[in-house]
């Protein structure tokens, strides 16, 4: 363990302990960062008045029994303790988190398994900006698990099934299949869905052929499941562009749409009626979880099977938590949608607790996503006010990041490539960058600037350590130090890198990818001040501090690395 925080929390924990009994060692001792140290512990002041005694008496006390400490601890003021680690110290626990393959990341034992549903775009409609926000995010928490050793099991609940098929699959025997395929792989299952809609508010028998149609899909006939799989495969090859696009790493096995539980639903339904959570309510099956009423004060039900017999939403949702709790054994599920959802399901979870098919010892989590804006403000959209199609989107983001490297000489396949990367990183970043729950304002200059808390910020500044490498004519693993850290700017990044470690655990446990970009862009920010400050590869820098110096580029590197490919977010190795 090297995060400094927390072995502070630890010691100072021992010490409160040790002078006023055993019951204070688990008190939080509020470490801070500190203006006039590297931390200092407020504790003193809360404890002063539960013990009756001055907070610079008890702070003293504790500070008595801090001997032994990595470093100086000082009382000042009221009662704070100000804490300086040792440079030996800090240089020490650098030099073992260079020497670590983790760079001081944990793993989690025993491994959870955990479900992570997200990207879960409609086959009906256009996948839309909407759901490349869930896609990146909970790509990114799907990485975090991962490297902690959690199992991560992937779950793209597509929207594949429901009414609506009935019209698309009749349109698409209109059109014929090969258009429709050409159609629907082009990205155009918005046009292909309101020519649909058109027809059928304007087409008497169209409407008549939609609603037979419905029936038979449901029915499992063979002729139109398979129509059914030519709209969906082709509808699956578009997504599977946009995700190949991204970098994200969703596959056509992380595929778990409504219609897998359509088989589901009946028994799911029957078997909540028989155990008594759900009851007939106006005609339809519904579960009213306790602490849910509507404007009117009365009970808000959870329908599952529509007064018609049919089943919508909630119903998948319902088969869908049974199953990723039975089946595939989740210890926490996260659910990552739209942020206009939290209603459903927090209804579906308490449901599913009553239903007794989601015990205790399993948390669902929904990890909100706030909604994206245009720069004016309302509901991200295209002038002309439709949704904006995904893959022209990042499209628009490449070509952006082409025009922005134009000058720098790189040949057509290397500029390309770089284009692509600092594009699609930039997209990526500024969604992990804010705080997953908060509406977002999507800015193509704001996101593609090469400066501040940005994705091709961040990508440069990992590209220039790594050149700084290549003019040293080294292989970066080579640099193995020994860590010192006798300048200030050279203790000031040594000191913030040891938090890494803790750092990754917290995001991962919060779901909180946006502390991570804020880590790396702190990293970023305290690298530009050593490298200004502390030549590494100039002339008449001696080997010995050479020799230090790239060692904490080295381990500085690392980090950027390791943290930016947790996020998805590409790295270029020249930009
Ligand atoms: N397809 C849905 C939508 O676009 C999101 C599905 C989220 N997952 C779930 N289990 N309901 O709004």
């Amino acid at each position: 363990m090297t995060d400094p925080q927390k072995v502070l929390t630890e010691r100072v924990q021992q010490a409160l302990a040790a002078a006023f009994g055993a019951e204070h060692a688990d008190a939080d001792p509020l470490i801070r960062p500190s203006q006039f140290a590297d931390f200092q512990a407020n504790v003193a002041m809360s404890l002063a008045k539960r013990l009756r005694r001055s907070p610079r008496e008890v702070a003293e006390a504790i500070r008595a029994e801090l001997s032994g400490f990595p470093g100086t601890v000082e009382v000042s003021g009221p009662g704070f303790l100000n804490i300086t680690l040792s440079d030996e110290w800090i240089e020490s626990e650098a030099g073992r988190m260079l020497a670590d393959p983790r760079l001081g990341v944990g793993t989690i034992t025993p491994a959870q398994t955990v479900v992570i549903d997200y990207s879960a775009p409609n086959a009906a409609k256009e996948m839309h900006v909407g759901h490349l926000r869930t896609t990146i995010v909970g790509d990114s928490l799907a990485r975090l698990n991962e490297h902690l050793g959690n199992k991560v099991v992937r779950q793209n609940h597509l929207g594949d099934w429901g009414t609506p098929f009935g019209m698309l699959i009749e349109h698409l025997l209109d059109i014929g299949e090969e258009a429709a395929v050409a159609q629907l792989e082009a990205g155009q299952g918005t046009e292909f869905y309101q020519a649909a809609r058109a027809k059928f508010d304007g087409d008497e028998s169209f409407k008549l052929r939609s609603r037979v149609r419905v029936t038979t899909l449901q029915s499992g006939d063979p002729d139109t499941m398979r129509l059914w799989h030519v709209f969906m495969d082709a509808t699956v090859r578009y997504f599977n562009k946009v995700y190949d696009m991204l970098g994200v790493t969703l596959t056509d096995a992380d595929i778990a749409g409504e219609s897998m539980y359509n088989p589901m639903l009946e028994k799911t339904c029957d078997d909540l009626q028989e155990s008594g959570a759900a009851v007939i309510s106006e005609g339809a099956l519904c579960v009213f979880p306790p602490g849910f009423t509507g404007s009117d004060d009365r009970p808000l039900p959870l329908i599952v099977r529509k007064s018609d017999g049919g089943y919508g939403y909630a119903s998948t949702d319902m088969a869908a938590v049974r199953y990723r709790v039975h089946d595939l054994k989740s210890d926490r599920i996260l659910y990552v949608v739209g942020a206009d959802q939290a209603l459903h399901f927090r209804m579906v979870f308490a449901a599913a607790r009553m239903a007794g098919w989601l015990p205790d010892t399993v948390s669902a989590e929904h990890v909100q996503i706030g909604m994206m804006l245009g720069k004016d403000g309302r509901r991200f959209k295209t002038r002309s006010g439709e949704s904006i199609k995904l893959m022209d989107l990042l499209q628009e983001a490449v070509d952006r990041a082409t025009a922005a490297i134009a000058e720098r000489g790189y040949d057509e396949a290397t500029r390309d490539e770089i284009a692509l990367a600092v594009g699609m990183g930039a997209v990526k970043y500024a969604d992990l960058s804010v705080s997953h729950d908060s509406e977002y304002v999507f800015d193509f200059d704001r996101m593609l600037g090469f400066t501040g808390n940005t994705g091709p910020y961040m990508q440069y500044a990992t590209a220039r350590i790594r050149s700084i490498f290549r003019k040293a004519g080294l292989d970066p693993a080579d640099a193995q130090g020994p860590i010192r850290l006798p300048e200030a700017a050279e203790r000031a990044l040594g000191l913030h890198l040891l938090g890494f470690g803790e750092l990754i655990s917290q995001v991962t446990e919060a779901c909180e990818p946006h502390r991570l970009c804020a880590f790396l862009f702190e990293t970023a920010s305290l690298f530009s001040t050593f490298y200004e400050q502390c030549p590494v590869v100039k002339e008449g820098v001696d080997e010995e501090t050479r020799a230090r110096r790239l060692a904490l580029c080295l381990l500085t590197l690392r980090v950027l690395e390791t943290g930016l490919d947790l996020l998805g977010v590409p790295v270029p190795e020249r930009m």
